[in-house]
């Protein structure tokens, strides 16, 4: 078109093409490419009015006057096609999103506890109607919190019963019991007397196998006061052991080492399955471990802030998974922490 000499008809039959083209548009990106062909800087109708200059002196301005109302004409039309196409977009999204409420649902699957956590809640409701606060306590402590103001020197060969996960941050690691959590506690409440359970999730570098793993919830318990003594101790666990195992559960405590507590002990339940005729549950002894405890050391309660002359406490600590596995005659540790649904889902 560029080759015909320059004149309003050719300007006219150049706006009927653009006028034609745009009815035919039914998207906002042909509608821009559209506005670009035509009316843009380097537009067919942009340049069609840049040569004006072709024309005789005399017939500029009736040109000029005549471009200036195709290009209003073109522009109007664009608006309008513009309007029209975002309302037609539009109601095509609506239809598109429209949600068909008659359509039946997904079902919901309803999740359920963890039978570690479970486990867990049953312990700390029997401790909280006993009278023990819950206290929480850091996962990641270091050397001097969970071995040496416990009472473990450096290199004292107690320190092999507890295999360590270390950080690259020299003497920081992840607690091998809650155990450290007594200090805390006791820093954090001394001089008063304490009545605390502290749970929480430990960590050992072990050899995985049926029987341990390289991480297990314990319960840890704290008593600190004036005359507190090992009667007390005893009295407060057998307690414990017949609300979680049963009525008239039979308890022994057999004398043991640890060395944040003097004297130490571990104690035995009577046996869930055979009821002490044994088993294999019970190797044939007729009783399960279930806890760690003892006279909190006196070294300890002087780390913790209190004097030892004037104040004395008991502590224990018990293996969650351990006493679920009791609980619900789980043979196998690993299955804890193996993610697998068909055993979640038993319980
Ligand atoms: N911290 C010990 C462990 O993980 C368990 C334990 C034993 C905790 C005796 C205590 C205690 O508080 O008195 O093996």
């Amino acid at each position: 078109m560029s080759d015909s000499p320059q004149s309003i008809e050719t300007l006219d039959q150049l706006a009927a093409q653009a006028l034609a083209e745009l009815a035919g548009i039914s998207d906002s990106q042909t509608l821009e490419r559209w506005h670009t062909t035509y009316l843009g800087r380097k537009g067919k109708v942009t340049l069609a009015v840049r040569r004006v200059g072709e024309l005789p002196k005399e017939e500029r301005p009736a040109f000029g006057q005549h471009a200036n109302r195709v290009k209003q004409q073109l522009e109007a039309a664009y608006e309008e096609r513009t309007q029209f196409i975002k309302a037609q977009e539009m109601e095509r999204s609506l239809a598109e999103g429209a949600v068909d409420v008659t359509l039946p649902g997904h079902p919901v699957l309803r999740g359920r506890l963890h039978p570690s956590i479970r486990t867990l809640r049953r312990i700390l409701q029997i401790w909280a109607d006993m009278g023990f606060q819950v206290y929480r306590s850091r996962d990641v402590e270091t050397d001097e919190y969970n071995f040496q103001l416990l009472n473990f020197p450096p290199h004292h060969p107690a320190r092999d019963m507890q295999d360590t996960f270390y950080t690259t941050q020299s003497d920081v690691l992840l607690r091998t019991h809650t155990s450290p959590g007594q200090i805390h506690a006791m820093r954090a409440y001394c001089p008063q007397p304490i009545r605390v359970v502290l749970p929480g999730m430990c960590y050992r570098y072990e050899q995985i196998t049926a029987r341990s793993e390289i991480q297990f919830h314990q319960v840890e318990g704290l008593a600190v006061g004036y005359h507190i003594r090992f009667t007390d101790l005893k009295g407060t666990l057998t307690d414990f052991a017949q609300r979680m195992f049963g009525a008239g559960r039979k308890t022994r405590f057999r004398a043991s080492y640890f060395p944040f507590t003097e004297p130490s002990a571990e104690m035995d339940v009577e046996c869930i399955l055979c009821h002490g005729r044994g088993c294999r549950l019970c190797k044939y002894t007729g009783w399960l471990e279930i806890l760690g405890c003892g006279m909190v050391h006196p070294v300890v309660l002087q780390n913790g802030g209190y004097d030892p002359t004037i104040y004395s406490g008991y502590a224990f600590g018990m293996g969650v998974e351990r006493i679920a596995m009791l609980c619900y005659g789980i043979e196998d540790i690993r299955y804890f922490w193996g993610n697998d649904l068909r055993f979640l889902e038993q319980f």
